[in-house]
């Protein structure tokens, strides 16, 4: 049974928990981001912490969160912890008052699926931040008994 809990990457324990995971699921391959800034999530396996996400305010994109990192342990995988993870972070965006989530992938054809399954549609930046092999992802925020807000308004970069 796994059970997925916004933690305060600010705390040092929790702190050194997403690190710990980072590396052990990236091996070197991404920088550990700055974990004082944005939500982040652990997903726990009887009680062992077993992947991460964050979701920090975007760069690049108006009133929105970019979905900065996630990882999950490969003996973990298969278990939709992406796909769960992405869920606590649209909600607590939608609690932020952010128009959308955007993100990105490279070269990486799991965490794509799982954007498409949670709903997300590909577009291009007017100002790419990545690769020249990188797909860019965005999905409005429903807020509650509302329609989209403006959604034009989550397709402008800064
Ligand atoms: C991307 C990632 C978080 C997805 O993990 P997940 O939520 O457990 O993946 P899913 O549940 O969607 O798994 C879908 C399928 O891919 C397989 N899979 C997932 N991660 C895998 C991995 N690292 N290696 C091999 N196969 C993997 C699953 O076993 C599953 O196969 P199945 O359909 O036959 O059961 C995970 O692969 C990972 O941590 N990758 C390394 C870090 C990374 O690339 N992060 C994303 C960029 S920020």
């Amino acid at each position: 049974m796994y059970r997925i809990r916004e933690v305060d990457g600010f705390d040092d324990d929790f702190g050194d928990v997403i690190a710990d995971l980072h590396r052990l699921t990236f091996f070197g391959s991404a920088p550990v981001p700055e974990l004082d800034v944005g939500h982040w999530w652990l997903a726990y396996h009887d009680g062992l912490a077993v992947g991460f996400g964050g979701l920090v305010p975007s760069a690049h994109v108006r009133n929105a969160g970019y979905f900065c990192r996630v990882g999950v342990l490969k003996r973990h995988s298969g278990n939709a912890l992406q796909l769960r993870l992405m869920r606590c972070m649209e909600a607590r965006a939608r609690s932020n008052g952010w128009q959308c989530i955007v993100s990105d992938t490279t070269d990486n054809i799991i965490s794509a699926n799982n954007f498409i399954r949670a709903g997300y549609r590909l577009y291009k930046p007017e100002y790419p931040w990545g690769w020249a092999n990188t797909l860019y992802w965005r999905k409005p925020i429903r807020l509650e008994g509302r329609r989209f807000r403006d959604p034009v308004s989550c397709r402008g970069d800064d």
